[in-house]
């Protein structure tokens, strides 16, 4: 079967968070499925240089008005075709924000026409390549399945929601400017309180809606975490599930980690000391004892990360030390930099982004905290579990799943693989910390949880099967196998 993948992020070509790890990962992983994948990504400077110079697949005179080519491209185990438009994606700055993180002004068209374009491969605008079936990410390319729906084009569309928070909203008056007609701006298609919602286009559109993690899947049905498109996901229930992610195991493997000055296993924990003391090192942070907490994030209100700084005198006074590192929301930003300046060797908040120090990061640390309000999966978790880091989460979304409270009875089941909290607030999140800092001073039971953890399976294999059979069973026109 042949797919084509049409999204704005792409790992190793760009990430801003975990939907390129899982546009960059899943291809590999459906392979063995027989499943082919093709990537369309917009041409951003990023994917430019990396896949050099290449004669156009195909140009398009007037694509929302702009000039474009199409590239194709192969980067590793990537097949990519690349939307090339330098008036809308070569620009400094970010997939989605300025240089001074402000929103590209003129998102709506850039992610319209990437839309677009997916919609006429679909449709057959490439003489001798035909998707078999279209998979469709997040409000970014979301409306590729209206186009498609305008132009009949019957082609089947899986449409994966990483994060509903964020829905492509956009006054009415850009409809005629995405080249779309007066009746797509309908209440069963894109219309959203008198504006424009390309997610919500894409859900009306889609025929199966994949969230990543069953209980995201289950908590998007609810006022609480629809965040207003509820009423719409209960309409489409029938076509809804929740597929949680996998990791890349090779990318994420302690054991031939590129980026950590010490690799090891779950037999060699030991040598993760050596880790330790160059993250410490790295951060400007006194050598010592005593657990390092770290977070690896977008500093978002979804994240919680004001959380983290309201509660770290808890982990600081118990002789912990802190790190956190990642960009996002100027006041959480804040908040967390005069934190770490009242604990000056003992706390440290680098704002920026890094994927060699992320992983030196889950080589260097004992715990993970991701205090998340919603979390449709997370990733940083299951990175944690890999490099026998614990995890310290709330219990929402894909991290009340992925990870196993240690509660006396899971720990006498030896299945806990780390520490959740519930009720979702500062108090919630200071107990859980305190549970682990006592943990942490039993080193038999921590290393038990150290070991759990890394015994968890999160590679791919089941949830590419899950993908496979959806995939499958709409190209045959039968309902999805329940697994
Ligand atoms: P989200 O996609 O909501 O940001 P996930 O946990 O699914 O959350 O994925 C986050 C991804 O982004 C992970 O791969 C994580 O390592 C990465 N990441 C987050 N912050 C940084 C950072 N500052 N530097 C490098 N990678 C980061
Ligand atoms: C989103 C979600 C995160 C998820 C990721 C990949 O960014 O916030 O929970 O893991 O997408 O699906």
């Amino acid at each position: 079967m042949r797919v084509l993948s049409v999204t704005s992020e792409v790992f190793p070509l760009i990430k801003t968070g975990g939907l390129a790890d899982v546009t960059g990962s899943l291809p590999k992983a459906l392979l063995s499925s027989g499943i082919e994948t093709t990537t369309l990504v917009p041409g951003y400077p990023a994917v430019m240089r990396a896949i050099g110079s290449h004669v156009p697949l195909l140009v398009f005179e007037d694509l929302l008005g702009e000039r474009a080519s199409l590239l194709h491209g192969k980067v590793g185990d990537l097949e990519l075709f690349v939307l090339d438009i330098p008036t809308l994606y070569d620009r400094p700055g970010g997939p989605y924000v300025d240089q001074s993180g402000n929103d590209h002004p003129d998102n709506w068209k850039r992610f319209a026409a990437l839309s677009l374009a997916g919609a006429e491969i679909a449709n057959g605008i490439l003489p001798g390549w035909l998707p078999d079936l279209v998979h469709t990410h997040d409000w970014q390319s979301a409306l590729t399945s209206v186009y498609m729906r305008e132009m009949g084009c019957k082609t089947p569309v899986v449409l994966t929601i990483h994060n509903l928070a964020f829905q492509g909203q956009y006054d009415s008056s850009l409809l005629p400017f995405m080249g779309l007609p007066e009746s797509a701006l309908s209440m069963d298609c894109l219309e959203y309180f008198g504006d424009i919602s390309t997610l919500k286009g894409g859900l009306q559109t889609a025929d199966a809606i994949i969230t990543v993690s069953p209980t995201y899947a289950r908590e998007i049905l609810t006022p609480r975490f629809g965040m207003g498109l509820d009423g719409v996901l209960n309409e489409r229930v029938t076509i809804l599930r929740g597929i949680v992610n996998g990791i890349d195991m090779d990318i994420w493997d302690p054991a031939t980690d590129e980026h950590i000055p010490q690799t090891y296993d779950s037999t060699s924990l030991r040598r993760k000391r050596a880790n330790r003391n160059a993250l410490l090192d790295h951060f400007g942070l006194d050598r010592g004892d005593g657990p390092i907490f770290s977070a690896v994030s977008r500093l978002t209100w979804q994240k919680g990360m004001d959380m983290l700084a309201d509660t770290a005198d808890e982990v600081i006074f118990k002789g912990g030390r802190i790190i956190v590192f990642g960009q996002g929301d100027h006041d959480i930003e804040q908040k967390l930099l005069e934190t770490a300046d009242r604990f000056p060797g003992r706390m440290a908040v680098h704002i920026g982004y890094g994927e060699p120090t992320a992983h030196l990061i889950h080589a260097g640390s004992d715990a993970i905290v991701q205090p998340s309000r919603f979390e449709p999966c997370g990733l940083t978790q299951l990175y944690a579990l890999r490099y026998g880091c614990v995890p310290v989460v709330s219990r929402t979304g894909g991290l009340s799943e992925t990870i196993i409270d240690a509660n006396d009875a899971a720990i006498s089941a030896r299945v806990a693989t780390g520490f959740q909290f519930h009720p979702v607030n500062t108090d919630g999140l200071r107990l859980a910390l305190r549970r682990t800092l006592d943990a942490y001073a039993d080193p038999r039971s921590w290393a038990r949880l150290q070991n759990q953890g890394m015994k968890t399976k999160f590679s791919w294999e089941r949830s590419a099967e899950q993908y496979a059979n959806v995939y499958n069973s709409l190209v045959r026109g039968t309902t999805p196998a329940s697994d």
